[in-house]
């Protein structure tokens, strides 16, 4: 039944990469079928057993270049209850012959058949670093090609799967991941980001037990609810090291992201023999991706990393690879400009003289970007009207934009504008003309969130609209930069156009034109900047970050929450794409007050930006955030490309917190540090650095604060890192930060 890998042909191309350095990411082969892949500080492996199934072997630290791998053999049935299929971990598991465990591939075939069992065919390397497996069902003509590509530099390895309908009859493919992934038996400790709106990055924690736990969006779109990013540790939550707890900077992670903007599901399964599982891709809640004779399904990407630096080390592994191999400027995307975003200030009401206005108080502080937010379009007053409308609204802007992007010009800053394409509200020119373009069931009820509908982009005429005003929006105007909004999730997502068996495709094209818009534009205008925001930090993901630069990660801009939104985040992005706006004093949702050096120390920790009524600053906050943003030009590139360690949490209700970050050359290391609020007279923990060159000299030089009596102004790496320094830091909401320069 099963084709046997041709391995005298597929030999040589392995072996000659068998003795390569550790840091040269491998593939090599073990006969008989043995895959080995080596990269960063990793090793993953896989095999096929006696029965002809894919079955993984190892994913963990780095083995031995000469170092063996153990051949597949399938696990032996447990009592009669739980079969030996069940039991071995398959790379990629068809739904059949007996499997209790999540399947990573579920098809129903037109004659009523919905058995799926794959068996390995054949390998082919695909390039030094990528590999192709090619799996087929015993009897039935589905086929699947799982790809691996291991990142040289990270161990970071890419696994997604193409699945290929060679029947002669459609089948329906119910359930498909992009991989699924294996640890061994062992005690767990599960991590997963949830939250809601103004409410994202919230790092969960929890031991993993019997059973699974489900992380997943089933909104249309990624959801501030869950991300796509999981990391396991060993389970040492019971362990604190000084501030820092034990699984942050210390012992054995395996992570994962998924590249999908669309639902996403991602399921950690403890199995009925103790192992851990994790399947993710499309989420089959409402799925069914009708497969015709001859079509293919590509699964989104499924990231997966291991750190032997606890989640610290996970994150920057991520950060690096985001930074080196993601973005769409990799592998040397630019420090984000510094820009001024006039959102808080004016919502709805701009207008040519008012933006003009706020543009002149932006440029006097050194902002490089001006982004006119929502508000410039159609007739749009407030959330009821214009999405959909993208012409200028002549009462607004009776010249155009053209005026107000000189000005901006002449002011020294380029110019960014928001859009919401995927969205339209029923009081809109277009809606009227186009009432079925939007998801929806006919005769039922089209739900509204924020006076607003989703339109279905997976149709062919509204892709070409929305790609077609975009297209000219950029070529008729100076503009360098889009904030790309989406308000709201999806409901009744019907798309009638087509039969009734192939709707559900929805889940998958919309996505995929959405793609498909963003990398045209990017090819036709090359140097276009986006940003992707969904209400704040509702569209983040590693497929979207292929094709846009940076994210707003949340609509909560309170200061004091954002030291815990930007924590979370950090666990799954760097820093490059996390824009933070300062913003008033009095906040609009806490109603805390702040002071103005609090919130722009905050901010600095990220991409920075100003979001604040200009209008009613004073001359001495205008001389505050000018020094202040001058002092960040000089260090964001450390900030946001270096190696970021969290030093001190403000998860748990933590009245401290902290994060450094060293430059890749350990040249350069800034430290932030906040004190919520210090009672009975404690002090602020001491902070040991990480990350340092132990044998260089650093010269100390504060943003702001100081540090207590007696700290020295040059020292080692090893004496900031070993003996540490004390801020002097106390009160309500008090911030530090300072510098270390390496010195020749
Ligand atoms: C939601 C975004 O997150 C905000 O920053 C702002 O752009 C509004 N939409 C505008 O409607």
């Amino acid at each position: 039944m099963r084709t046997h890998l041709k391995w005298p042909a597929l030999l040589p191309v392995f072996t000659s990469f068998l003795f390569t350095c550790l840091s040269a990411p491998t593939i090599m082969a073990q006969a008989p079928e043995v895959f080995r892949l080596d990269g960063g500080r990793s090793t993953y492996a896989f095999g096929v057993n006696e029965r002809g199934e894919l079955q993984t072997l190892y994913w963990g630290a780095s083995l031995g270049p000469r170092d063996k791998i153990p051949l597949a053999h399938s696990l032996p049935e447990w009592a009669s209850f739980d079969s030996s299929y069940t039991n071995t971990p398959q790379e990629y598991s068809g739904w059949g012959g007996g499997l209790f465990t999540e399947p990573a591939l579920k098809v129903a075939f037109a004659d009523g058949n919905r058995d799926l069992v794959l068996h390995f065919v054949d390998a082919n390397p695909n390039g030094p670093q990528s590999l192709e497996i090619l799996l087929k069902d015993i009897s039935r003509e589905v086929y699947v090609r799982l790809r691996y590509s291991m990142d040289s530099e990270t161990g970071i390895l890419a696994r997604s799967a193409s699945i290929e309908n060679r029947e002669k009859q459609p089948i329906l493919l119910e359930q498909v991941a992009a991989a699924q992934w294996t640890l061994p038996p062992a005690r767990y400790l599960l991590s997963y980001l949830t939250g809601r709106w103004a409410g994202e990055w919230t790092l969960d924690q929890e031991p993993i037990h019997a059973g699974a736990r489900v992380i997943e969006s089933r909104r249309g779109s990624t959801g501030h609810q869950a991300n796509p990013w999981f990391a396991i540790s060993r389970d040492s939550s019971q362990e604190v090291v000084g501030p820092i707890t034990a699984d942050e900077e210390y012992g054995e992670v395996w992570f994962g992201a998924l590249a999908w903007s669309g639902s996403w599901r991602i399921t950690v399964e403890q199995t009925q023999l103790d192992s851990v599982r994790l399947t993710g891709g499309f989420n089959p809640f409402d799925f069914g991706y009708k497969l015709n004779p001859g079509e293919r399904l590509e699964t989104p990407l499924f990231y997966g990393g291991y750190s032997d630096h606890g989640l610290g080390g996970a994150s920057r592994l991520l950060h690096h690879f985001e930074l080196a191999q993601v973005l769409p400027h990799a592998p040397a995307p630019r420090p984000r400009p510094v820009i001024y975003n006039s959102w808080e200030a004016t919502e709805f009401k701009v207008d040519e003289a008012g933006q003009m206005a706020l543009a002149e108080k932006a440029a006097s502080i050194g902002v490089d970007r001006f982004v006119m937010d929502d508000g410039w379009f159609g007739q749009r007053k407030d959330d009821h009207a214009g999405l959909g409308d993208w012409y200028v609204n002549p009462a607004k802007f009776p010249h155009g934009l053209k005026p107000l992007i000189d000005k901006v010009h002449a002011l020294g800053m380029d110019f960014g504008l928001w859009v919401e394409p995927e969205m339209v509200n029923p009081d809109s020119d277009l809606y009227r003309k186009h009432p079925d373009w939007v998801l929806h069931f006919p005769g039922r009820p089209r739900s509204e969130q924020r006076n607003q509908i989703v339109l279905n982009l997976a149709r062919n005429d509204v892709r070409d609209y929305v790609e077609a005003f975009l297209d000219k929006l950029l070529t008729e105007n100076d503009i360098a930069f889009l904030k790309w909004d989406y308000n709201r999730n999806w409901s009744e997502p019907g798309w009638d156009q087509v039969p009734a068996d192939e709707q559900r495709r929805v889940y998958v094209e919309f996505v995929r034109h959405l793609y498909a818009i963003l990398a045209d534009l990017r090819r036709k205008h090359p140097t276009i900047e986006i940003e992707s925001c969904s209400g704040g930090g509702g569209r983040v993901d590693l497929g979207i970050l292929r094709f846009t630069d940076e994210v707003w990660p949340s609509d909560n801009t309170d200061p004091f929450d954002r030291l815990t939104i930007q924590d979370g985040f950090t666990y799954a992005y760097t820093p490059q794409i996390m824009m933070a706006w300062v913003t008033d004093s009095p906040h609009w949702l806490d109603g805390r007050t702040t002071s103005l050096t609090y919130r722009m120390l905050s901010s600095m920790q990220g991409s920075l930006g100003i979001g604040a009524n200009l209008n009613r600053w004073t001359a001495a906050d205008f001389a505050a955030a000018k020094r202040l943003v001058a002092v960040y030009h000089a260090v964001q590139a450390t900030i946001v490309h270096g190696n970021l360690y969290r030093l001190i949490s403000p998860r748990n209700n933590s009245p401290f917190s902290s994060t450094e970050t060293v430059s890749p050359e350990e040249n350069q290391a800034v430290v932030f540090a906040f004190t919520h609020s210090t009672q009975e007279g404690r002090r602020f923990p001491l902070l040991q650095l990480q990350g340092l060159n132990p044998d260089a000299q650093y010269k100390l030089g504060w943003i702001e604060g100081k540090a207590e009596a007696g700290t020295p102004e040059v020292a080692s790496g090893r004496w900031w890192m070993n003996h540490g320094l004390r801020l002097d830091l106390r009160g309500d909401f008090q911030a530090a930060a300072f510098r270390l320069d390496r010195q020749p």
